[in-house]
């Protein structure tokens, strides 16, 4: 190398197959609702495996798919004017980003973890630093399934839990941040 030759860019490895797909976080777009508006904005945060909901055993989960079930959280709360922000993701760490990101952002958080209900301490602590009510949601009763499912790490940091209700628990879940969103109750 010649004394007036830049130093040699250092050669970039790429790791295939060791990348997450790009998290589905909550940037602000252009059709969000103005920055002051965070207040009327749910964040509805789903995990792993229900992508799969309307084939991934519906003698549990029931038929209706994960779009079914946050079209109708979204109607319920667009009569009660608010606005639904939806993120689905397989990967831990994506929901803990989104969790972060709702902070300033959404006045409430529903979320059914799926199976990190049961042992994801980083969406714990992530829904702790999380200022506004948490509504721990699940189709299922956990409590009434495999003992591993009895233990929720989220029930502690969540305003309330709903579970059992099937698709039912999407409208109940918007219904209950409703109410605890009013002035004096959170
Ligand atoms: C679930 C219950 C969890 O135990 C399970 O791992 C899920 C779905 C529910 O909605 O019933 O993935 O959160």
């Amino acid at each position: 190398m010649g004394r007036d030759e830049p130093p040699a860019r250092p050669e970039l490895t790429v790791v295939p197959g060791g990348q997450e797909p790009a998290p589905d976080r909550i940037p602000r777009r252009p059709d969000d609702p103005p920055e002051e508006e965070a207040d009327a904005v749910v964040l509805v945060l789903s995990g792993p495996n229900l992508s799969l909901l309307g084939q991934r055993q519906p003698e549990i989960y029931g038929r209706d798919t994960l779009t079914d079930h946050v079209a109708r959280a979204t109607l319920t709360a667009a009569e009660h004017g608010l606005a639904v922000r939806h993120v689905h993701s397989d990967y831990e760490g994506a929901l803990v980003e989104a969790v972060h990101e709702a902070r300033g952002r959404a006045a409430a958080i529903i979320v059914n973890p799926g199976a990190l209900t049961h042992y994801s301490w980083s969406l714990h602590d992530a829904l702790a630093a999380f200022d506004g009510p948490v509504v721990e949601l699940h189709l299922s009763n956990p409590g009434r399934r495999e003992a591993w499912r009895h233990q929720s790490v989220v029930t502690p940091v969540a305003t309330g839990v709903i579970a059992g209700f099937g698709g039912e628990g999407y409208r109940l879940a918007i219904e209950a941040v409703v109410a605890l969103l009013k002035p004096g109750r959170h």
